[in-house]
Formats: C-alpha cells, structure tokens, sequence
C-alpha cells in the first residue's frame, strides 16, 4: 500500500491503510456468501477494501465509497471497480444527507483526537450523535463518530466490520459507544492480534464485527490470533456463533476473550451478591497536593528547614508499603531509609507568621514557581494544602502485579498515589483488608481496572468501590499471617494458595474448581496486560512472578511451529549406554522440561518404558523449543524421579497413525528414551506453568531437589 510522503498531514487525516489480508476478511465475512449486498467504505483512502473486492471478483449489488482526500478519491476511482461510485466528500456531510441504507459497511475510519478535528466537523460529528440518540463529548475521537454514523446508515439487518483502534475495548470515551453498539446489534466479534499490525504508528488494533440480525440476544465473542495472516486459519463458525452474553453492567470489554464458563462464574458471583469493597468503604483519591516534589520531604528536610509544626507521616509509594498493615514502624523505618515520608501540611499565615526555617521554606518554592501551579494558584494560601483527610486503609493506584490494599496503622497521610479508603463504621478492618487478598478479587481488580501504558493497571476510586470481595468478620484472624507472608516476600502464589483456600474455598463455599478457575482467570488477565515494559519497570522481586505471569498466559500456535520447523524440532544422540554397573553420563548445563503425565499413561512412567510423550492442546510459548533435551515425567502426588532423553520433539497430532486421528489436533511430541534414576524416591517439585510445565536444567533440579528446597 502507497503511504503518502508528508507523515504530519497523513496523521491529521488518520490515514493509515489496511493491510490486504485484513480487507479481504473483512469483506468474506461480511459478504458471506451473498450476491446483492449494497455495500458502503465511509473513508476509503486509496481504496484498498474496493481493490480487493475486484482482485477476489467478489459480488455484490452495489458498492459506495466516500473519500475527503480528492487525490486519494482519484486513486480510489482508478481502480475501476464495477458497479461502485466513490465519492469525494466529508462522510459526516454523506451521512446526514443521504437517503441510501446498506447491507454491509466495512472500513477503516480515520484516527483523529479532537485537538485536531476541525470544528465544522465536530458540529456535524455532534449531529450524527443526536440522530443515534447519543450525546458527544468533546474529547471524541473522529473513529467513534464513523462507527455511530455508519450504523445509523444499515438496514434493518445489516453488518458493520471495521478495523478500530483497540482503545475501543477500555476508554472512557468509548464507553457510551460500547453501551449503544451493545444494544443496537446482536451479535459482536472482536478480533485483535498479538503482535502490531500498524508498527509504523505503533497503535494496537482490533476487528470490531457487529451484526444485526433481528433477534432479542445480544452475543460477543473476542477472538486473539497472532497476525493478519493468521485470520486466514481462523474458524469462521465461531464468528458467526458468539456465545457470550454481553455483560450491560460492565463498562470495559477487556475480559470477553475468557471462556464463557469463566464468564459465567463471574457472574454468578455478582448475581449471588458477593459484597464489594464499596459495600463497606468510600473510596476517594489520596490529597491533592499540586506539587508532590515540593510538598513530601524527607526527614533531612524538616531539620535543616525546621519544619516540624507542619510535617505529618505520610506515604506515598508503592515501595514504602510491603504488607498488609503499614505500622508506625514502617514509616519510622521509611523515615531513616531517607524516603520522602513527611507531609508539609502547612496552616494559614504560615508565610508570615512561621519561623525563620518556615518562610525561607515557603519563599524557596515561591522562587521555583510552586506558587503558580494549576492547583496551587487558585489557594487563598498557596502553600496550604486542602482536603486534609486521614484514612483507615490505602489502596495504590497503579500497580505491576496486583494492586496493594493496606491498613494505615501508621495515620499517615497520603498523596493522589494512593486512594484513601474510609472504611464504615463497626466493620472489622482486618477482616476487610484481607479478604481482598484472593484470586477472584484481584481478577475483578483486573476487569474494573485499565492498562494505563506500559501494561501498569490503574484503578480509579469507583473502580475500586466495584470490587468484589468475600468478606467475612471470621477472616480477620488470616490477616497477621498474610501480612507476614507479604513481609517475607512471599510470592503471589504463596500467598493465594493460602488465601484462596481460606477465603474462597472454606468461608465462601466454594468448590475447588471454582477456586482453580478464579486463579486462572485472574493469571489470563494479568498476563494479557503485562508486556515487556511492565518487566522493566518492575520492582526486583515482582520480575520473576511477572515473567511467570507472561508464561502462563501465552500458549505455542503448533501451527506456526509446523511452519518453521516442517521436520524434527530436534534431534538429540543417543545416550552412550555404559557397562552394567556404570551409570550413564548426564549432562548439568543441558535444559530440562518435567511434565504432569495423564493418570491413564502413569503405569508406563512407573516402570520407565515409555518411548512417546504427546503435550494437551496448550503448550507455554515460553520453553526454548530447540533446547529441547531432557524430559522429567511428574506424577501426581508424587513428584520426579526419572531422567529421559528426549531424542527427537516435533509437531505432530495425538492419535497420529490411528483411523480416528484428527489431522488438525497438533501437539507437540517428544520420542523419549529412559537415561537413569535421578533420585531413588520421587521428590515433590513445583510445577511453575499452568501447574503442569516447569522448564529448568539439570543443575538447578539436582540443586533443589537434594537440597530439599521447595522451587521458586
Ligand atoms: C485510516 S485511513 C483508511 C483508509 C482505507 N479505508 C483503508 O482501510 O486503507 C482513513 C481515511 O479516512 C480519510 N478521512 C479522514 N477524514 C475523513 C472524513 N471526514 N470523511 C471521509 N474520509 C475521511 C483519510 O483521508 C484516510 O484516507
């Protein structure tokens, strides 16, 4: 596709263009078969979706393209598409002047921030809005009035398919839209796509399908398929058959890529009335102090300035809270590690009538322009900060892993860092800030929650008031030894494994399924939203766990595989068979996979004659596949024990060589050969991903094992 040469104007107008193999998707599902659809493009650029039609000689009745650029309505034109008229015009004029109606609308509606949408547009845009019955906000961007403008312009029936921009699923902006789309279609799919599909912009994009059929449901489906190209191998079944209910009480579409069994626990929580954390507390942001730099200070500060009247505990940052319970203590301790844990909570007259350390104070933010923040400039006293507040407990705003809720022992103050949470009256505190501590509430955390870049969740405070928790008076006798797991750095894991049993499965009754499927529905949606930023930025001890999170969620395609490596993976030699008394050579530094085996192929592992391990349908994408060496059958309640070799891993299907064999259900296959006894009993070991894979090598498995260490 012919990008044009100035990238500033291609930006003002949103033209970045479509790649063909989305186009050509698009169009198939939309035209489905049909032969007399009337077809509109609303912003066709050069025209890539009308080039593909005539490249695939696709039928139809009649196609409309509108086109503001005339030099790209031209280009657009030239590819002399039958039966089509393109015409250069502002689609916001076109849509409220025409009379036409169509089958099939399909585009990729320009991306223009309302900074730069020219304002006889955004009179228009606001038009389009009140014919849909919807009111626009100025923050709108030029993509949302295209999507409302095209749907007030299908037929009774018709389909909608555009390529978006993946904001779609989670800004507030979009939020009304997403409401409307919700309710005037029937059945929605979403398709977005792992890796960029328009790296020169950088932007994430989605395939937002919708579809009216006339009936009473309302369905979505969200589909995630590595590339354009790969859209090719999708199964076009599940696009015409969304089974997920649209949920009219969520304001995100970040979550339906779950299963809808997954969905349905959800909802059956809200349906059961879990209690929220709103049920119990207010949640407002922490002091708005209009300078954070010059209003928190450290210790050496409040000395050399003498400031002590006014300097109050307070904490800010994620890393001055590691429990569950910030105690005086705590600060005291932030306080000498030189952290900026005073607040200066400065009182009228200050300036005049404080000491000598007090003005200079004041006087020196005043020479470095404090005075005239946004914030501070509208004070009667610039310096004195309002809305003063203690609260009972801190929740963080933005967090890597899972978001903190702490307990604020220590009365410290705190800054729009953190969310002040005031906890009603007659509740016990400890019951309640634990019982946040488990898998379903930190997933709802995820859900209410937005990535607010860099794959960081941030929680407003009525997001926060949204989140579920199972509390219970009883569950405050749980809050001293979580707190101590938190202190000792325990992992998440560590610490739900507790909790989840403890909260979840004892308090709240839940089975030990439905306990598994919070978990894992909040390590699919954590690891979605972590990405190699997040890792950076993280805290030392949250980069193991996160790179955990990654793994867990991020499945091999066994097709993209096949693809690169149409034969083995790799082959391995043969183990050096010693004499009858010698024990093979192994081989430290040589990567090792221990598996779960199926409780039907076990006898086969016990007495060491297994030749052929076949994986489920799901494999990690994150084991080096040709370091592929040696393989470690786990059993259930037992552990590892014996080494074998794996000669050869390759792509193959489960019943490959059986007349019931299904040519498409790939799994990976290790052709294994028995090396030796490792151990003579079998030892327990962590299985790190899904609870079924742990990729290691061979040093670091003796190391823990004979050291009797439980891995980390
Ligand atoms: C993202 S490009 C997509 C072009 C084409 N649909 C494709 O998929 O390759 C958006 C197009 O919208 C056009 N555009 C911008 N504002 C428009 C408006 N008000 N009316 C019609 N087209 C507009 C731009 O000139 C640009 O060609």
């Amino acid at each position: 596709m012919q990008l044009i040469e100035d990238a500033s104007a291609q930006k003002l107008r949103g033209a970045y263009y479509t790649p063909p193999a989305i186009a050509s998707f698009i169009l198939h599902w939309g035209i489905n078969g049909s032969t007399d659809a009337d077809i509109l493009e609303p912003s066709c650029g050069d025209g890539v979706f009308l080039e593909q039609m005539a490249k695939e000689n696709m039928l139809f009745h009649h196609a409309t393209a509108v086109e503001y650029e005339a030099v790209e309505a031209e280009k657009a034109r030239a590819i002399g598409l039958h039966d089509s008229e393109v015409i250069n015009s502002d689609f916001h004029r076109f849509c409220l002047d025409t009379e036409q109606s169509f089958d099939l609308v399909v585009g990729n509606p320009p991306f223009i921030r309302y900074q730069y949408y020219d304002e006889g547009q955004q009179e228009l845009a606001g038009e389009i809005f009140k014919k849909a019955g919807l009111k626009r906000s100025k923050l709108t961007n030029a993509w949302v009035t295209f999507v409302v403008g095209c749907s007030l312009l299908l037929k009774e029936t018709g389909k909608m398919g555009f390529v978006i921009p993946s904001e779609l699923l989670q800004v507030t902006y979009a939020q009304q839209l997403r409401k409307y789309l919700a309710t005037s279609f029937n059945k929605i799919n979403i398709i977005s796509f792992e890796n960029l599909v328009f790296e020169e912009i950088q932007q994430e994009i989605v395939l937002l399908l919708c579809e009216r059929t006339g009936t009473g449901e309302h369905l979505i489906e969200h589909i995630e398929v590595k590339d354009a190209e790969a859209l090719q191998q999708l199964d076009p079944h599940r696009l015409k058959l969304p089974t997920k209910q649209i949920d009219f009480h969520a304001d995100k579409w970040t979550y339906y890529f779950l299963d809808k069994e997954e969905l349905d626990f959800l909802n059956k929580v809200r349906v059961d009335g879990m209690p929220k954390i709103g049920t119990y507390a207010d949640v407002e942001v922490g002091i708005t102090t209009g300078s954070n730099g010059y209003f928190t200070v450290p210790q050496g500060v409040v000395d050399m300035y003498q400031l002590h009247e006014y300097a109050r505990p307070m904490v800010g940052r994620s890393v001055q809270v590691n429990s569950l319970c910030f105690t005086k203590a705590d600060w005291l301790q932030n306080l000498a590690n030189g952290a900026k844990a005073n607040l200066l909570v400065f009182t009228p007259g200050a300036k005049e009538n404080g000491n000598e350390g007090t003005k200079a104070y004041i006087e020196n933010g005043e020479q470095q322009g404090i005075n005239k923040g946004y914030k501070t400039s509208i004070r009667d006293d610039w310096y004195v900060i309002p809305s003063i507040k203690l609260s009972d407990a801190l929740f963080l705003r933005r967090n890597n892993l899972y978001p903190k809720f702490v307990l604020n022992d220590a009365q410290a103050y705190t800054t729009d860092t953190m969310h002040r949470v005031f906890i009603k009256e007659g509740l016990n505190r400890k019951a309640f800030v634990v019982s946040y501590y488990n898998s379903l509430s930190f997933a709802f955390a995820e859900i209410l929650g937005r990535n607010f870049g860099g794959g960081v969740l941030e929680l407003m405070p009525s997001e926060v008031e949204g989140v579920y928790l199972p509390y219970r008076e009883e569950n405050a006798k749980l809050f001293e030894k979580v707190d101590q797991m938190v202190r000792e750095k325990k992992t998440a894991d560590e610490i739900l494994d507790y909790t989840d049993k403890e909260l979840l499965q004892k308090g709240m009754g839940f089975s030990e399924k439905e306990t598994k499927m919070a978990r894992s529905i909040w390590y699919k949606l954590m690891g979605r939203r972590l990405n190699r930023e997040t890792l950076e930025k993280a805290a030392p001890e949250e980069k193991g766990e996160i790179k955990k999170a990654v793994a867990r969620v991020k499945q091999l395609n066994f097709f993209d595989v096949l693809q690169q490596y149409p034969e083995n993976i790799v082959e391995n030699a043969p183990i050096v068979q010693p004499t009858k008394k010698q024990e093979p050579d192994v081989e430290m530094d040589k990567n090792v996979l221990i598996s779960l085996v199926k409780s039907d192929n076990v006898e086969r592992y016990l007495d060491q004659s297994a030749k052929i391990y076949y994986t489920g349908k799901r494999f990690p994408s994150t084991v080096a596949l040709n370091k592929l060496y040696y393989f470690m059958p786990y059993i259930k309640r037992k552990g590892i024990r014996d080494l074998y070799l794996i000669k050869i891993a390759r792509v193959g299907t489960r019943k490959e060589g059986q007349p019931d064999n299904d040519p498409n259900d790939f799994r990976l296959v290790f052709e294994i050969e028995f090396v030796k006894k490792l151990f003579k009993d079998y030892k327990p070991v962590e299985l790190e991903i899904w609870h079924t894979f742990t990729d290691t090598n061979l040093k670091e498995v003796l190391d823990k094992c004979l050291k009797k260490r439980k891995f980390e």
